[in-house]
């Protein structure tokens, strides 16, 4: 039975240990806390899903092979992109645990380690971490790798460790500069719209609304297929800050969408500032829907350790304004309710979030304002022309943001 001790951070501080069991059709996982972890002053629950206790935590991948694993594991494992990558890199046939464990220690997702009896990291991708400057070659590689996957054995190899190490389905890797650890993520073979400009006047314009947000920047700016750089917020120089998604905060189970109030009752729970992260979380959603974000899954918000057994709402990211007719949220606004994009259910549901109906109105106002008047230039300030912005209008210009305008 494949195991590995788990372990936090640089020091890595053993936390328990994961067995993974596979028998063909079925897989799942054991993992037990270690007695000494226990039993520690500084001691805290991976997840909510995973309360410190003594004996084993099961989780079984009968219905879907993803919940083989508890959610904070599966949170440090890569998705679509990486998988590709390291399917093509090492073979086909890899297990949950072997996309978990193979993928790069030093890029993982978050502050878990996975170590054998000897301490060391169980990955056997670790080549070294590319530097900004080698932004270009990465870029190569990742193309190809995505206009012929069946071709590139050589570029999956070389991008499978730090390219592949994190989640999400967009073409990315890893990069250091500036004492940084950043997320390089590529302009896609199959865009149709400059997806990467967007992305990083997207994240700009949610600072200028007064949201919480990772740093991001752009790189090869003139060219056609450009970067954006996100800054990691779970690295802190050489630390590693623990993570876990909204979706294992919420020990949310099965292929459907959560709630935005399912997510605002978790950080009463477990947040070390719930006023700030309510107020936060409903102004994340009130600029969600006014640039038109449809990606808004509970694995693109998440939250970040703070000590003390609190986490905190995480940096916002992964926003994508995508302009379409169907105005649909896939993370829904009030538990059991509508997945529409209104403006109208997000005022209904501010008192889930602390926030009082006139200054709910105030901050759509503001927010909506600040949309309006900067969203063509902010666009135009990543490098695209007038009629690239324009493929956004439809996604800046709405009934809802119409609505917003007038209160
Ligand atoms: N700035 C950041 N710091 C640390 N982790 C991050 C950061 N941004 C994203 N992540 C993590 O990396 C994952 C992938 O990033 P992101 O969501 O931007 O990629 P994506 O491929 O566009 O995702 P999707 O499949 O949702 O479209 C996220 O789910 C999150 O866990
Ligand atoms: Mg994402």
């Amino acid at each position: 039975m494949p195991e590995a001790i788990v372990a936090l951070g640089e020091g890595k501080r053993i936390v328990g240990r994961l067995r993974f069991e596979s028998d063909g059709r079925r897989q799942h996982s054991q993992f037990e806390y270690d007695a000494a972890w226990l039993a520690a002053e500084d001691r805290f629950a991976l997840a909510p899903g995973l309360p410190l206790r003594e004996g084993s935590h099961f989780s079984s991948g009968k219905d879907d092979k993803r919940s083989a694993l508890p959610g904070c594991f599966a949170d440090a494992a890569p998705d679509s992109w990486g998988r590709a990558l390291m399917t093509k890199a090492l073979g086909g046939g890899l297990s949950e645990f072997d996309y978990l464990v193979l993928s790069d220690d030093r890029t993982r997702q978050g502050a878990l380690r996975f170590l054998g009896e000897d301490m060391e990291p169980l990955s056997d991708l670790t080549p070294p971490i590319p530097r900004l400057v080698e932004l270009e070659r990465l870029r190569t590689l990742a193309q190809r790798f995505e206009r012929d996957p069946s071709g590139a054995e050589e570029e999956a190899r070389d991008l499978a460790g730090v390219a592949g190490s994190l989640g999400g389905a967009r073409p990315k890797a890893n990069v250091e500069g500036d004492g940084h650890l950043w997320i390089a993520k590529f302009t896609s073979a199959q865009d149709t719209k400059p997806v990467e400009r967007a992305e990083v006047a997207t994240l700009k314009l949610a600072r200028m609304c007064g949201l919480r947000v990772a740093d991001a920047r752009l790189e090869l700016r003139d060219s056609d297929s450009p970067i954006a750089l996100i800054r990691r917020f779970d690295r802190r120089g050489d630390t590693r800050i623990p993570y876990i998604s909204a979706r294992t905060a919420l020990d949310w189970q099965g292929e459907e969408g959560g709630f935005y109030t399912d997510i605002a009752e978790v950080i009463r729970q477990i947040s070390s500032k719930p006023v700030e992260d309510l107020h936060e979380l409903w102004r994340r959603i009130v600029f969600t829907i006014l640039v038109s974000n449809k990606d808004d899954h509970l694995k693109n918000h998440g939250f970040i350790y703070a000590g003390g057994d609190r986490w905190r709402l995480s940096p916002a990211f992964d926003i994508n304004p995508s302009p379409s007719r169907h105005r649909v949220l896939e993370t829904g606004i009030i538990q059991g309710g509508s997945f529409d994009a209104s403006l109208e259910i997000a005022l209904e549901a501010c008192e889930f979030f602390d926030v009082k109906r006139d200054k709910a109105r105030q901050i759509a106002h503001d927010v909506a304002t600040t949309l309006s008047g900067n969203w063509r230039r902010a666009m135009q300030e990543e490098g695209m022309t007038g009629d690239e912005a324009r493929l956004y209008q439809d996604a800046f210009e709405h009934s809802e943001c119409a609505r917003a305008l007038g209160m």
